[in-house]
């Protein structure tokens, strides 16, 4: 098929360019040149056919485009000399004139369309040839118009990139053919409008335009257009840049996260596995376990002691980690005292984190947790204990020496003064009397050696009986009210109108203190004063339940007790006499708490 062309070629070629072959003795061109006309139809018949080739020629339409013949890749066209081209349009036997004036023409080796239009799109073949050789090659131009409303075709662009942050440099190419690099004036655009290349940030040199500080705003279809002037007419020549910032992941430098000069707890005897780990995005670094500044294996020299090769994982967020591993079979003793370092070697130098092997401290946690739980259960046995042996308690301190010799003296001359209703008010199965005048005095009086005041006992003969209140009251350190069943208020205190007074004073005051002792199992508080009512709210009521039995007056039964509890310490008394009585003959449990 390629025969017409070279037909066509061979007739153009003429004997003169055989001449100019360099190296071609004289002597020998002239039969050379006579036989040509033949050598040149053998040529076409062998005319060795080079296939399409690969980079096509895009031309926008109405503007000029040049097309160079592809050449077959092993020839070296040592400059065009040597050769002659001859451009058909494939499928047409004419060749492509070389009239200079012709909008489509061939000008040497350049197939040339000043413009191109649409319908010239196809494939063209170019024939080179000398006198010996003939190649030839396909060519495919393409003419393209641009987008709606666009001064490109998005689908024909130079994609050019650079990366962010950068001084960008955008090429508007292949313009070399056309206008010289040194004089021409390149107009710049994106996305179609004209680019302030008075702006600092943009520098047009050339065929150059620079950004810039570049940023991803930099992004776009650039365009850029030169003006090429043939023939008296004047023709825009542009191209159109697909514009890309790249944003490169920093590469970051290897790190140790683990370990961070911290310590572990093995026990003595106990296999560990100490992990050194780095995180990196290029591995142009070296991880390593040192001891005391030794490398591991060389430090131990002991199948004891295995440094793993190193481990690489790509964690999720494309940074890598690697891990080497210090494997102790069985902690010794030098192990918590050497140095074990996790080193980190980089092109930048050595970064060192230690690790510690350590004892586990011991488990002070659950001791401490028993010490609070048993000391809690002391304090409250203690309290129990206080409150259920309260009376004991203080009964047994007030016998203790160091009591005795703490005892104020407060110039009082009773320790209680003993109130009572006359026997004959009462309606009481007990005899007040035999209570108050036996009972009283036998056992706070002669076994607790107090001093008890008892109206109708004590006072002098011929006193007057309101005095004798008066005075005595503000001489006693407390006041025993015995309660008898009693009928009704007027009753109680009918005859002891003084008493009476005083005892509102001292319960007012709260001068004294008070004891209150039943005899009665029920008693009814209805009658009673409001101040006996307030006593009994107050600090309770002591029953007697006991009858006049040998054990009911024994100072150690539970109703006295809480009686000596309520008095004062005992003065008149040494321990040694309470103690002497400690031991009841027969306990007869008689006589109860209220
Ligand atoms: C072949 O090449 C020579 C030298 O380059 C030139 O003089 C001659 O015109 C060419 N022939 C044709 C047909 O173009
Ligand atoms: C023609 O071109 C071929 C390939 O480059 C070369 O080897 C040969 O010497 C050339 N012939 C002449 C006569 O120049
Ligand atoms: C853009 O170029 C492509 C490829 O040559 C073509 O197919 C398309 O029709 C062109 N776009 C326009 C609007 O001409
Ligand atoms: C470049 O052009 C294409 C096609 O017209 C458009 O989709 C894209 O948004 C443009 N790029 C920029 C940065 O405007
Ligand atoms: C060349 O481009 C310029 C600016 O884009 C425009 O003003 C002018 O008309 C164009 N010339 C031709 C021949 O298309
Ligand atoms: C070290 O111990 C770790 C964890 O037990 C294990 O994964 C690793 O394979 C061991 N390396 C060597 C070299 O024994």
């Amino acid at each position: 098929m390629g025969g017409g062309a070279v037909t066509v070629s061979r007739r153009e070629v003429t004997p003169a360019f055989c001449f100019k072959e360099k190296n071609m003795k004289p002597a020998l061109l002239f039969p050379i040149c006579i036989i040509f006309e033949c050598l040149a139809s053998i040529c076409a018949e062998d005319c060795h056919d080079c296939g399409v080739e690969f980079h096509r020629s895009y031309i926008v339409d109405g503007q000029p485009g040049f097309v160079s013949c592809p050449l077959c890749y092993w020839l070296d066209f040592n400059g065009e000399v040597n050769y002659n081209f001859t451009w058909s349009k494939n499928g047409s036997t004419a060749h492509v004139t070389t009239e200079r004036h012709a909008r489509v023409y061939q000008d040497g080796r350049m197939l040339k369309f000043i413009p191109a239009r649409l319908e010239d799109s196809g494939y063209y073949q170019c024939v080179v040839w000398n006198s010996t050789n003939c190649f030839k090659k396909l060519a495919e131009v393409i003419v393209f118009q641009n987008d709606n409303g666009l001064c490109y075709n998005k689908s024909i662009m130079y994609l050019q990139s650079d990366p962010v942050g950068t001084s960008g440099k955008m090429v508007c190419a292949d313009l070399s053919d056309y206008v010289d690099k040194n004089s021409v004036q390149v107009r710049w655009y994106k996305e179609c409008k004209p680019l302030d290349t008075s702006r600092s940030k943009f520098t047009a040199i050339g065929f150059d335009l620079t950004i810039e500080n570049m940023t991803k705003d930099d992004e776009g279809n650039y365009t850029c257009e030169v003006t090429y002037a043939y023939d008296e007419k004047l023709y825009n020549i542009s191209r159109a840049i697909g514009w890309t910032v790249n944003v490169y992941r920093k590469r970051k430098p290897a790190v140790i996260i683990f370990p961070k000069n911290n310590s572990i707890e093995v026990e003595l005897g106990c296999q560990v596995s100490l992990v050194c780990s780095a995180l990196y995005s290029a591995a142009d670094f070296t991880l390593s376990w040192n001891v005391n500044d030794m490398f591991a294996k060389d430090y131990y020299n002991s199948s004891r002691i295995v440094t793993g090769m190193p481990i690489h994982r790509t964690l999720e967020d494309g940074t890598s980690l690697m891990t080497v591993h210090l494997n102790i079979s069985e902690v010794k003793k030098e192990d918590y005292e050497n140095k074990f370092a996790c080193v980190l070697q980089t092109s930048n130098g050595l970064a060192t984190e230690f690790l510690f092997i350590k004892h586990p401290a011991p488990n002070f946690q659950g001791g401490l947790i028993a010490i609070f739980v048993a000391l809690a259960l002391v304090i409250v046995i203690a309290v129990l204990t206080y409150k259920v042996f309260r009376v004991d308690i203080i009964l047994w301190h007030r016998q203790s020496c160091f009591y005795h010799h703490s005892i104020k003296e407060d110039g009082k001359t009773y320790d209680a003064y003993v109130m009572f209703p006359k026997s004959g008010n009462t309606n009481s199965i007990y005899p007040v009397d035999t209570f108050v005048l036996k009972v009283l005095p036998e056992v706070l009086e002669r076994q607790c050696g107090y001093r008890l005041f008892i109206l109708g006992r004590d006072e002098l003969p011929g006193e007057a009986i309101a005095d004798v209140v008066d005075k005595t009251m503000n001489e006693c350190r407390r006041l025993i009210i015995i309660l008898a069943g009693i009928n009704s208020r007027d009753n109680f205190f009918e005859n002891v109108f003084e008493q009476q007074i005083a005892l509102y004073d001292a319960l007012v005051s709260n001068k004294v203190k008070a004891i209150l002792i039943e005899l009665e199992k029920t008693m009814d508080y209805k009658n009673m004063p409001e101040s006996i009512k307030y006593i009994k709210q107050k600090q309770g009521v002591i029953r007697w339940k006991g009858n006049f039995t040998d054990s009911s007056l024994l100072p150690y039964t539970r109703f006295w007790k809480n009686v000596r509890y309520r008095m004062p310490p005992a003065k008149g008394l040494s321990t040694q006499t309470l103690l002497s009585n400690s031991i009841p003959p027969s306990e007869s449990h008689t006589i109860k708490d209220a």
